[in-house]
């Protein structure tokens, strides 16, 4: 009878409330995962993905782009014993050579490189890491312990995770005016009259490099040029979030720009780069990336690196191995990188064809509003202007996925499903009143 009583299980309060985990907070939800997953489960088979930012085909499946499977079938060929073994903690050298080649625009052939290339290059200390989230974090941790700002700057709206990322190290957060809904233009005097009137020095600022994401509308030169005059004035750290470079205009130095601009200024800034290969190589789940610091050629190189390898090491030991070899090989083999250059025409000239489609359509229902910010816009997504109404609307009657905010991924757009698309749009509009920008 004892051992009974002492085996039953003791439902009493004082004993559940013991859990030191009682008070574990609700823990926000992400909202583009959470919105594929539905999508995902979705049985209706007209259903539309307009959410997460991946790219499709025109008949709306993945696309390993044709570049990377010629790797993948060399590697598998070559059978290479070390294909499993650890990289250094830094990453793969060879990649994070080409990686920042890439970003900075240096000449990848050694026996052309200037002097001033060579020095260059020493500014930059490039570690290996988990994708662009994984970039952006290890900044982000690196900058929270050495430069401690008093704020990150971020711009309004931006993409979610960049307020996770930086919320999780702690880092206060303030956010300048990116958006005017009335003109649905980038608010040039709204971030500088901000940040002139708020920022502090030491401060950093994350800056999207190219088709900001959600709202695919990017700075002018002009106005990248004061923008970086302001962040030298006021002492700013410069932080760039390289998502889609080549993807979004299919050159790889356009979409690096803004990038190139500040890193080449007089007198040298202190910046850096959160780079991600997912859009550009098609390589998602792969996780390939890298971080970028760029000091101001006082600063070891080498002290840097040891202080990023002693972040990655503690946290996951490196990055993975088997993404970055493919992008290794494509960017360091002439012919690779000539094929790859057409991968990337293909995918931004789709996008930029299924925007002007879905104009296009608009404009032959004469659906109320004004749509023309849909082919103005740049990149991966379109911030369509469809109320939250109208986005909910979509989904529950159209199944059709969208972020709440109103943000499309175009190339979720077939020319199978533009019209559909478009006519539910227009029934949406019609119902719920014309669009107007929400900032989410
Ligand atoms: C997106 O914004 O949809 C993509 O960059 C995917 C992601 O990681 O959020």
């Amino acid at each position: 009878m004892l051992i009974e009583s002492q085996t039953q299980p003791d439902n009493s309060s004082s004993s559940s409330s013991r859990s030191r985990l009682a008070g574990l907070p609700e823990a926000a939800v992400d909202e583009i995962f959470a919105l594929n997953h539905a999508y995902a489960t979705d049985t209706h088979p007209d259903k539309v993905s307009l959410g997460i930012g991946v790219y499709r085909t025109p008949d709306g499946k993945p696309w390993p782009l044709p570049s990377v499977q010629k790797v993948e079938e060399e590697l598998l060929h070559e059978n290479d014993p070390f294909r499993h073994e650890y990289l250094p903690i830094e990453g793969d050298q060879v990649f994070l050579d080409l990686a920042r080649d890439l970003m900075f625009g240096f000449k990848h052939d050694k026996a052309l490189e200037t002097p001033a290339e060579k020095e260059a290059k020493r500014r930059i200390a490039s570690v290996q890491t988990i994708s662009g989230t994984g970039a952006n974090h290890v900044g982000a941790v690196f900058l929270a312990q050495h430069l401690k700002p008093k704020h990150v700057w971020i711009s309004s709206p931006s993409w979610p995770n960049h307020q996770t990322i930086w919320d999780l190290q702690g880092v206060p957060r303030k956010s300048y005016p990116y958006f005017d809904a009335a003109t649905r233009s980038f608010d040039f005097e709204g971030t500088m009259r901000t940040l002139e009137a708020e920022a502090e020095e030491g401060d950093v600022i994350v800056l999207h490099a190219c088709a900001h994401n959600p709202t695919g509308i990017d700075p002018t030169k002009e106005q990248w040029k004061a923008i970086a005059d302001l962040c030298q004035r006021k002492g700013l750290f410069p932080f760039f979030d390289s998502a889609y470079q080549g993807f979004a205009s299919g050159s790889v130095d356009e979409d690096a720009w803004a990038v190139r601009y500040f890193f080449n200024l007089e007198p040298r800034m202190e910046m850096c780069v959160a780079q991600s290969f997912s859009k550009n190589f098609g390589l998602y789940g792969q996780r390939v990336g890298a971080f970028h610091l760029v000091t101001n050629g006082e600063t070891d190189q080498q002290l840097v690196a040891k202080n990023l390898c002693h972040i990655i090491r503690g946290e996951y030991s490196m990055a993975p191995r088997a993404g970055s070899t493919i992008v290794k090989r494509i960017l360091g083999d002439e012919q690779l990188r000539a094929a790859w250059q057409r991968d990337l025409d293909v995918m931004s000239s789709r996008i930029k064809k299924m925007r002007r489609a879905l104009y296009d359509e608009l404009v032959r229902l004469k659906t109320p509003g004004n749509w023309e910010h849909i082919i103005n816009q740049n990149g991966m997504f379109s911030y369509t202007g469809l109320t939250l109404r109208q986005v909910l609307a979509l989904r529950e009657q159209y199944h059709i996925y969208l972020l709440k905010s109103g943000r499309a991924s175009i190339s979720g757009l077939s020319d199978n499903n533009v019209a559909y698309v478009a006519k539910a749009i227009d029934d949406v509009v019609r119902t719920w009143g014309i669009i107007g920008i929400i900032v989410i």
